[in-house]
């Protein structure tokens, strides 16, 4: 139901050659059982951090999602806001299918999906007042997030949220005795599933602070080892 698949990848290409960035991961074989290897290994956490800010998000009127995978939060995103309009971008093919599927269920024609890579594609607006990436950044190293983000602070609009859940090195020894090894073996897990070459978590916050955002709202969950986080453009933290 309408939403439209625009593809990005002979653009793409032509990018990776110029700047001779690495080819993304392929989450392709992954799509159909994302979610379940999701609740095998982490339960409800991950959901949980993809939404914990869902309830500020009522207002927003033009959101961007990059890498949102099957779409799930994006479907979310839709059934509680009936008003906006999302662009999501993602590498997978088939992680893009069945985004564009939920999200038809939720708001037939209030998404339009983008097959590219986010480190080469070029926003197709500079009003949105939001943007999210969940479990998405650590998949680019602190170079590429720092480089997004100066793209993302041009195309957000006044007053603009940025939602981001990840991973993170817990504050506490204990926590991060438990969190290393098993951010480890994720990076692992998905070098072989996938190809990512990334191999440890990006810097985001001091990236998102360099490209002009400051944090607004931080959560956490696991001691420390998901984040939830609430960004805004500088100039317009105290909104
Ligand atoms: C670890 S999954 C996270 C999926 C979902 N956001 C979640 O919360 O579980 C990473 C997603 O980002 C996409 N991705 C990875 N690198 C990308 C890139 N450079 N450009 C666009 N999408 C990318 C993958 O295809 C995949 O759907």
């Amino acid at each position: 139901m309408g939403a439209e698949v625009n593809s990005a990848v002979s653009g793409v290409c032509d990018a990776e050659r110029t700047h001779r960035i690495e080819k993304p991961a392929n989450f392709d074989r992954l799509a159909a059982l994302y979610r379940w290897m999701e609740w095998c290994s982490f339960g409800p956490f991950l959901s949980w951090c993809r939404c914990a800010f869902l309830s500020h998000l009522r207002d927003r009127r033009r959101g961007l999602v990059l890498g949102d995978g099957d779409g799930r939060f994006t479907a979310r995103l839709l059934r509680e806001n009936p008003h906006i309009r999302i662009d999501a971008v993602d590498a997978s093919a088939a992680m893009l299918r069945r985004l564009a599927r939920r999200g038809s269920r939720q708001g037939a024609g209030r998404v339009r999906t983008f097959r590219a890579d986010a480190r080469t594609w070029q926003p197709a607006s500079d009003g949105y007042d939001l943007i999210a990436t969940h479990f998405f950044l650590d998949c680019l190293t602190t170079e590429e997030v720092r480089a997004l983000a100066l793209k993302l602070r041009a195309a957000a609009a006044p007053g603009a949220v940025w939602v981001v859940s990840e991973f993170a090195e817990p504050a506490n020894g204990l926590g991060r005795l438990f969190a290393r090894p098993v951010v480890a073996s994720l990076y692992w897990a998905f070098a072989c599933m996938t190809g990512l070459r990334v191999r440890r978590l990006p810097q985001h916050g001091a990236a998102l602070r360099e490209a002009g955002f400051a944090l607004a709202r931080r959560k956490t969950w696991l001691g420390g080892m998901l984040a939830s986080e609430r960004w805004t453009p500088s100039s317009s933290t105290g909104s």
